[in-house]
């Protein structure tokens, strides 16, 4: 089970609206190196994971992951909330709003909808692990490009914090490969 805490991991306080950035940050939410297609991998996969640690790591990052959710859902707000009807049209937002108006749907930023089709659970933690490694590489680069074009602090600051969280998720993914092998390895010496 889950406990919710009603706060974020990391303060989002964006004074300006800019619905131009809030167009390519959404990328996080429902894009395919998101943090939704995050979340649901790791949560999906823990079930066939191996050692406790490994269900248990799965388990911590799935749950970190939604609280990263969180926090792209309430950046695309602040910078869409006051946004004017000029903004919304400059930014080429016009489309998005007359089918969600100003409400966060997971999608990309080039308008795709979030599909499970972006993960896989093999059934194999091997495999997995692999995968999730990869996935946390693609999201820390996706968070840099979006670092490369964005102009407000209020926006960088914890866009930086969310790379970082990605660097020590492969770290952990790294050792929990390391271990998953070991497993396998001292299985193998009893046949
Ligand atoms: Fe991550």
């Amino acid at each position: 089970m889950w406990i919710y805490e009603k706060k974020l991991e990391y303060p989002i306080s964006i004074k300006r609206s800019n619905p131009k950035l809030a167009k390519i940050i959404i990328e996080q939410y429902g894009g395919p190196d998101g943090e939704l297609a995050a979340s649901m991998r790791y949560l999906s996969q823990k079930f066939t994971m191996v050692t406790p640690e490994a269900r248990a790591l799965l388990n911590d990052i799935g749950t970190e992951e939604l609280a990263h959710l969180e926090m792209i859902g309430a950046m695309v707000t602040q910078l869409t909330q006051n946004a004017t009807r000029k903004e919304i049209m400059d930014a080429g937002l016009d489309p998005n709003y007359v089918n969600h108006g100003l409400a966060i749907y997971p999608q990309s930023a080039a308008g795709i909808p979030w599909t499970a089709s972006y993960i896989q659970s093999k059934g194999d933690p091997v495999s997995d692990l692999y995968e999730d490694m990869a996935a946390e590489e693609k999201a820390r680069s996706t968070y840099e490009y979006l670092i490369d074009l964005m102009d407000d602090p209020d926006v960088i600051e914890p866009l930086r914090f969310l790379r970082e969280r990605e660097i020590v998720h492969t770290q952990r993914f790294g050792e929990a490969l390391r271990y998953v092998k070991e497993y396998f390895d001292s299985k193998r010496m009893f046949y």
